[in-house]
């Protein structure tokens, strides 16, 4: 395994190398009708129970699995298992708990055909963002492997002769890991490998809409080496397993990613417990802005704001939301954008020309619907795309812009492919700033600007996490742009950063007088 600065992060395939992606596209083409089978795994087992039918969000016609939530007893039993197993996983050297996430991560690489189909058959993802998917789960679970094997080492410190000063650092206990859907491999993946890495043990609750694809990594896991009361799966709702595992006394600590909305409710649930004070990790949402000035290069303007706005749909945290343009080149940049909207490919994501597949289920779809009518009657449309027809029996959300006057009409974020456009004045860019940072979110903001200067002015000015100057603002690579907001976006610290691990640990310091 590669360990430290000799670490690569997983090549995945490449589609536009005919001799990788035609053995890869047949191997994907198996998929196409298996079921799969979700259900609690506690204590290595798989527990029984009332099964529900998982459907594509594709085709609601399509059954992709069958899933079992877990119930009150079971997560009771999985807290109690993973507490006893604390101690054992957390004596267990770094090197031999890194050791079996990199086993993990060639696992997934293995099976990255199965993982592929099942995102985009559960979750609805493209085929090249299903590729991105388990790569990044990859490159997690090998950077945290190698992080943790230099931060848990105990560190001597200065202190007078004939006393021995050590800090040592160790897990925290049974860490609750909560992920969202929109990367059920990835963020799902990562929080897991970032409590593993440190000693915790770990009760996962995936978001309901994509248990399925949870059920398979914890199989692999376990397969790799991970012992079974050391990683649990418990899949359900966020107000039932997500509430029961927030609000039990037992639990050391909790990562979260989701909605700035849930961050709360888990925040209040936490405060309420007798237990002790534990850490809350929270990767929250965000109204990601894009600032143009009149300097930029409206073609690549075009093509990153398209990216940014409509891959995945839009679900994706780091999607711009709302494009602020100087009014000198807006006309130009919403005549190529009509453009570009217009040559993207919306339909089913197993088939690799698609550019914008469905959004995860019907919520979602009425949700972005209701936001969409606001902007009829209260904006101005500019172009939105037509749904074809094989879109029908899916949740679906056609791309659409829209010219509104200011971000605080935007009550909230609106986690599809809907991009807002603002226009403002050179004179105005102070406000601009003021307006972005008066959300309160801070996540991802892009800059297209040829004026350096002006650039890292933007760049200093905004308060968000990350910020990506003359490129598209999604799609951060583990190790190379650590990612996570500040303010109602999250509590950092960055996931794929040389800090993350830290909130996964406890200290103690050793002082002996030899
Ligand atoms: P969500 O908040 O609805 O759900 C996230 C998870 O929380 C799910 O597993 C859900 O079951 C659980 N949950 C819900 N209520 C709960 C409760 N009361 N107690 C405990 N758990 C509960 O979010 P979502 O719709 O799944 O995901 C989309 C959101 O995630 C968007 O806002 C997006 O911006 C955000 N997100 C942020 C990042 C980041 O890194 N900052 C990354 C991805 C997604
Ligand atoms: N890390 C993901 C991105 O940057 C959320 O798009």
């Amino acid at each position: 395994h590669i360990f430290g600065d000799e670490r690569m992060n997983s090549a995945g395939v490449n589609l536009n190398i005919a001799s990788e992606a035609t053995p890869f596209l047949s191997a994907l083409n198996e998929y196409q009708t298996k079921v799969w089978q979700a259900a609690p795994l506690v204590g290595g087992e798989s527990v029984r129970g009332p099964a529900m039918s998982v459907t594509s969000p594709y085709d609601r016609r399509q059954i992709v699995g069958e899933l079992v939530m877990a119930d009150e007893a079971t997560v009771k039993q999985a807290i109690d298992n993973a507490t006893s197993a604390f101690e054992g996983w957390n004596q267990t050297p770094v090197e031999r708990r890194s050791e079996v996430l990199c086993r993990l991560a060639d696992l997934l690489e293995e099976n990255k055909d199965e993982l592929i189909a099942l995102c985009s058959r559960e979750a609805g993802k493209s085929v090249q963002d299903g590729i991105d998917e388990v790569r990044e789960a990859v490159d997690f679970l090998r950077y945290y492997a190698a992080q943790a094997q230099s931060l848990m080492q105990p560190e001597t410190m200065p202190g007078p002769t004939g006393e021995h000063n050590e800090l040592r650092l160790q897990g925290r206990g049974a860490f609750v890991c909560i992920s969202p859907w929109n990367f059920p491999l990835a963020i799902f993946l990562g929080q897991v490998a970032a409590a593993l890495a440190c000693g915790n043990t770990v009760l996962a609750k995936p978001a309901e809409q994509t248990s399925l694809i949870a059920y398979r990594a914890v199989q692999l896991a376990h397969q790799a080496g991970v012992p079974a009361n050391v990683l649990q799966l418990l899949p359900g709702t966020g107000a039932t397993v997500g509430a029961w595992l927030t609000s039990a006394n037992k639990i050391g600590g909790v990562c979260f990613t989701g909605s700035t909305a849930t961050a709360r409710l888990i925040n209040q649930t936490l405060a309420q417990r007798d237990g002790a004070i534990i850490p809350l990790i929270a990767e929250t949402g965000g109204q990601n802005a894009m600032i143009v000035d009149s300097t930029s290069l409206p073609e690549q303007v075009v093509q990153d704001v398209v990216d940014s706005a409509f891959t995945s749909a839009g679900q994706r945290c780091s999607a711009c939301r709302v494009m602020y343009v100087q009014e000198d080149v807006a006309d130009r940049i919403v005549d190529l954008l009509k453009g570009a909207m217009n040559e993207l490919t919306i339909g089913n994501p197993n088939d690799i020309k698609t550019d914008v597949g469905p959004v995860i289920d019907e919520r979602a779809q009425q949700g972005l619907t209701q936001h969409i009518e606001w902007l009829h009657n209260h904006a101005k449309v500019l172009e939105q795309l037509e749904l074809p027809q094989d879109c029908q029996h899916g949740s679906f959300i056609a791309p659409i812009a829209a010219e509104i006057a200011h971000i605080g009409q935007l009550e909230k974020e609106q986690f599809g492919p809907i991009l807002h456009l603002i226009r403002y004045s050179a004179a105005d860019l102070n406000s601009v700033i003021d307006e972005i940072n008066s959300t309160g979110y801070g996540l991802t903001l892009g800059i297209h600007s040829r004026n350096e200067g002006h650039a890292q002015y933007i760049a200093n000015q905004v308060n968000v996490g990350n910020v990506y100057i003359n490129r598209n603002q999604i799609g951060a690579v583990v190790g190379v742009q650590p990612f996570g907001g500040q303010g109602l976006s999250g509590t950092g610290p960055k996931a794929g950063g040389p800090h993350y691990l830290t909130r996964f640990v406890t200290e103690k310091t050793v002082t002996n007088n030899i």
